[in-house]
């Protein structure tokens, strides 16, 4: 077998699964290509790093004893997709650079593990004729053609926790406790976490609220004698005034009403409407931090091995994918650039309506 030269990076927000998934690639392909014949090229900080060949060959034994650690072995940037092709005051031809890395590396294939933005930039290297593989990586689950994205149930079991937490000091205090969770366009994190964490208010990006709505549902709760409530807002949720608005429109609105963030105001609104004490907590980055949920290093364990399958089929402009609980692929030209966001009809909202957990949209069923 001739051997094989693998180039992998992990590029945009870090989660919970990548370095599993790593290793999952890389005991994968010595298991079935043998370590002889496979020679894994690490490139640090993602695209970056491609950008600029900052890589070096690893050795077999670095991919022993991650299974569990968070983060990422590799390191990772945001190096945002519509800069790809702008040439800077650097005058670096970011796609030009990353070809030659590729070539000077002697690379075979590049994996890229990864979110909606680093597929994108995946997709364009595979057009222009590099063999890459994608692997979905995210904790906002938003990667159009997978059920599910490695890094997701880690954090819907962190910011569960969160919200089992707040129970207990929201009961205490006769309160409203509101909880930001990540998620800027799908609302996936805060749907799944507010379902399991029991939260009386889910918010998310794909329903805009009305305010009123939402205090009316927390009124309602504590005319029937519920002492607190716990609202769950996606960081990205804006009310149905804002849904008529360009996303840039809308952020120039909140700066000049010095808003500091949607939950904030959201919490404001709720006090001043319910005339209960409202508090906002934001677990923000500890949503992404630590070690892999047992779900997710098996989910990303089994996406490494179909990673290295591919590899050793040389079938490349594929990203790995779960459908219908299937480990499969998709052609990366058919997923990058499009979003999985919550539908209305998805199972879950109707379930949660079902339980009279208010969207803030329109009456509980
Ligand atoms: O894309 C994952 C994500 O965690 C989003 O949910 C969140 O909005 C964003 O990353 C935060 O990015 P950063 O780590 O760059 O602050």
């Amino acid at each position: 077998m001739a051997k094989r030269r693998i180039g992998i990076l992990t590029s945009g927000g870090d989660c919970p699964g990548l370095n599993a998934t790593i290793r999952g690639v890389a005991k994968a392909c010595f298991e079935r290509m043998g370590e002889d014949n496979v020679e894994i090229v690490g490139i640090q900080n993602g695209y970056y790093g491609l950008i600029n060949n900052i890589a070096r060959d690893m050795d077999p034994s670095e991919f022993s004893g991650i299974l569990t650690q968070g983060g990422t072995i590799l390191g990772t940037k945001r190096q945002p997709f519509k800069m790809m092709s702008v040439i800077g005051e650097d005058n670096v031809d970011k796609i030009k650079a990353m070809k030659d890395t590729y070539k000077k590396q002697k690379l075979d294939c590049l994996l890229t593990l990864g979110g909606n933005g680093t597929h994108k930039t995946a997709n364009l290297l595979s057009e222009e004729g590099l063999n890459v593989i994608g692997l979905p990586k995210t904790i906002d689950n938003d990667i159009f053609g997978t059920d599910v994205t490695f890094g997701f149930h880690t954090a819907v079991d962190i910011a569960t926790d969160v919200i089992d937490r707040l129970h207990t000091t929201a009961a205490s205090h006769s309160r409203i406790l509101m909880v930001e969770i990540m998620g800027n366009k799908a609302g996936w994190l805060t749907l799944y976490s507010g379902i399991a964490g029991g939260a009386d208010v889910i918010i998310i990006p794909e329903i805009p609220y009305n305010p009123k709505k939402v205090i009316s549902a927390l009124k309602k709760r504590s005319e029937a004698g519920k002492t607190f409530s716990i609202v769950a807002f996606a960081e990205g949720a804006f009310d149905t005034e804002e849904a008529k608005m360009k996303k840039k429109e809308r952020a120039r609105l909140r700066k000049e009403a010095g808003i500091t963030t949607a939950t904030n105001r959201l919490a404001a609104q709720i006090q001043e409407g319910t005339g209960i004490e409202t508090r906002v907590c934001v677990p923000g980055h500890m949503l992404r931090g630590g070690s892999p949920s047992a779900y997710d290093r098996v989910l990303a364990t089994k996406f490494g091995v179909r990673a290295a399958k591919l590899i050793e089929c040389e079938k490349y402009g594929y990203s790995v994918a779960m459908v219908k609980s299937v480990i499969t692929e998709n052609p990366l030209s058919e997923v990058a650039g499009k979003t999985k966001f919550v539908t209305e009809d998805h199972q879950l909202v109707v379930t949660a309506r079902h339980l009279g957990i208010s969207f803030g949209d329109k009456a509980e069923l």
